[in-house]
């Protein structure tokens, strides 16, 4: 499946606000492939020329319900440096810690899923342990991820149960800061 933005579901969509499945390890071949054009896409968008060539909205994380495929599966590239990305392909990611730190990106979020962003400091974890399958390693994985790396994976995770960006949002006093929280610029 070639996977651009005519693909990509809007928030409107029920499927967003699903609960997805777990996925059956060893990977099926469709699964493996869909995970990987995910992954395709995120490459993709990184690139100027594909980037405009594709139609693609630059990204660093894909989670499967944004392309109605109701699995436990994300493909994440956060590029860093200048020529190095760190790349994930998860399947059935779990948090399994957090520090009672908090962070939240200074200019908000925004999703491949949402339209219009949604101005707002979004409440996140400064430092989080995630677990899972990573098929681009092949193997189970476990790791500890600060700053904006954190904040990256539990918006992607945040996908596989349903949730949006913006639900984190005080909506009453949107950009009050968070007390303790460590700002990300
Ligand atoms: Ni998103």
């Amino acid at each position: 499946m070639f996977i651009n933005n005519d693909v990509i579901l809007p928030d409107t969509d029920p499927a967003l606000r699903k609960k997805c499945e777990p996925v059956k390890l060893p990977l099926s071949k469709e699964d493996k492939d869909l995970l990987m054009d995910m992954m395709q896409y995120i490459r993709n968008s990184h690139d100027p020329v594909l980037k405009e060539k594709y139609n693609l909205r630059g990204a660093v994380g894909l989670a499967a319900p944004q392309i109605g495929v109701l699995k436990q599966m994300i493909a994440v590239g956060i590029p860093y440096d200048d020529d190095e990305t760190l790349e994930f392909a998860l399947v059935n990611p779990k948090i399994i810690s957090n520090s009672m730190q908090h962070s939240y990106l200074k200019m908000g979020e925004s999703c491949l899923s949402v339209p219009v962003d949604h101005d707002g400091y979004v409440k996140r974890y400064a430092r989080i342990t995630v677990k899972g399958y990573d098929a681009l390693q092949d193997k189970e994985i476990t790791v500890r991820l600060s700053g904006y790396e954190a904040i990256v994976l539990q918006h992607e995770i945040d996908h596989l149960s349903g949730i949006l960006y913006y639900d984190h949002i005080n909506k009453n006093n949107p950009l009050t800061p968070i007390p303790n929280a460590l700002i990300i610029e």
